[in-house]
């Protein structure tokens, strides 16, 4: 792990304005919106033939003041491929433009956890040691986090065998690696009949069948809960929920679209779901309900703190599933910004508007963390 000091140390050579980053991709328009709102340059990193959404149509139009008038994207810088970003002298440009890089998935995604936290020497919004957990092939993960928390999470299926009831295997797809190769199975061999055609159908790879993680299937509806953490407020105000999102997973939501008869007349192949993201919406949750959510959050950023100092710095998402009682199993993590915040992009969301008397997005809570610790001289406090 990079020391923290040597971060440090970046931090206190920068301007008195820095510049906020991102990976162009996932919430990278959440956090340079949010950004811009806050004053900030902003600057996106994309891998090229991937840049237009940003360098073209929301790129910044300034005034000779430097006033936005519409866009809020400065700059955008691409590379040949992604992981370049890591590359020393793309480091050092980073570091000369005072860039603040605010993690993302398709950061974690790109990058290797070894490569984020060993070589990448620019400052971080948020914690580096946590991009890692969300592996699940690593051995301390979100799980062993959350078991550690005392928060509720789908049990492990050790192997297809003790299957008993419904379940999802998660293993990534065959060929799209950044994509799902999930299925579900509430038998044995159901399991058997599904792999087989997932295998020869080449969505999933016997390899990663291996290391798949099976666990109970949680019915009930899925919320997303985006939260912040600040480390400048006490620990009595620093968890705020400011909004919360569900995602529209293809093929898995046009399928539930189609009336049962119509289901059944689909090809074999047709009727196993894929669950490839492609957009979010907007959920709030009955108010009763709340104050678990609140706890569960608390639970987390607790337990972050002990095993992974510093803890979450800033925003992170407890992705769950609520049932008939209310109450939230988590069945993934992103000690990051979520990957559902572009629903509050720009208008806020009910929650963090409610708290803050006026539009704050998850992105926007980012940058004015960022702000208000420049303004008290503790940036170093939100950095890893
Ligand atoms: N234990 C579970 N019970 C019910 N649905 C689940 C469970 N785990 C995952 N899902 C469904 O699968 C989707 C993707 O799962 P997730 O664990 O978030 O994968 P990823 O890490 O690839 O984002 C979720 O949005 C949810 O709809
Ligand atoms: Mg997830």
């Amino acid at each position: 792990m990079i020391p923290r000091g040597e971060i440090e140390q970046i931090v206190a050579g920068y301007p008195a304005e820095p510049r906020i980053a991102a990976v162009g991709s996932h919430s990278a328009l959440d956090i340079a919106e949010g950004a811009a709102s806050e004053g900030f340059r902003t600057l996106v990193l994309a891998e090229q033939g991937r840049e237009t959404t940003y360098s073209r149509y929301f790129r910044s139009v300034r005034d000779p003041a430097g006033q936005r008038i519409r866009g809020c994207v400065d700059e955008v810088w691409t590379y040949p491929r992604f992981s370049e970003v890591a590359a020393p002298d793309a480091q050092a440009r980073l570091r000369d433009a005072a860039a603040l890089l605010v993690p993302n998935r398709a950061l974690s995604s790109y990058l290797s956890s070894d490569a984020i936290e060993r070589d990448l020497r620019v400052p971080i919004v948020g914690s580096r040691a946590l991009l890692r957990i969300e592996e699940r092939s690593e051995r301390e993960n979100y799980y062993t986090l959350l078991e550690a928390a005392g928060i509720p999470a789908p049990a492990a299926v050790p192997s297809p065998a003790e299957i008993d009831g419904l379940v999802i295997v998660k293993l990534p797809h065959a060929e799209k690696r950044l994509e799902r190769g999930f299925f579900t199975a509430a038998s044995r061999s159901e399991f058997e009949r599904k792999r087989a055609g997932l295998l020869a159908r080449g969505v999933i790879a016997e390899a990663d069948l291996a290391s798949a993680r099976i666990e109970r299937y949680v019915i009930g509806p899925v919320f997303n809960f985006n939260f912040f953490f600040s480390p400048l407020a006490a620990r009595s105000d620093g968890l705020e929920l400011l909004g919360v999102d569900e995602r529209r997973e293809s093929s898995l939501d046009g399928l539930v679209r189609l009336p049962a008869p119509q289901q059944l007349e689909l090809p074999e192949a047709a009727r196993i779901p894929d669950y490839t993201v492609v957009g979010h919406a907007s959920l709030t949750v009955r108010e009763s309900i709340l104050e678990e959510v609140f706890r569960i959050g608390e639970r987390f950023v607790d337990a972050a703190r002990a095993r992974y100092p510093p803890g979450i710095l800033g925003a992170f998402t407890l992705q769950t599933c609520l049932d008939r009682d209310g109450k939230p199993t988590v069945f993934d993590v992103a000690a990051r910004i979520g990957g559902g915040t572009n629903i509050h992009l720009s208008v806020g969301h009910p929650y963090g508007n409610a708290l803050w008397g006026e539009p704050m997005s998850t992105g926007r809570r980012i940058a004015r963390e960022v702000r208000t610790a420049l303004q008290m001289g503790r940036l170093n406090e939100v950095v890893t």
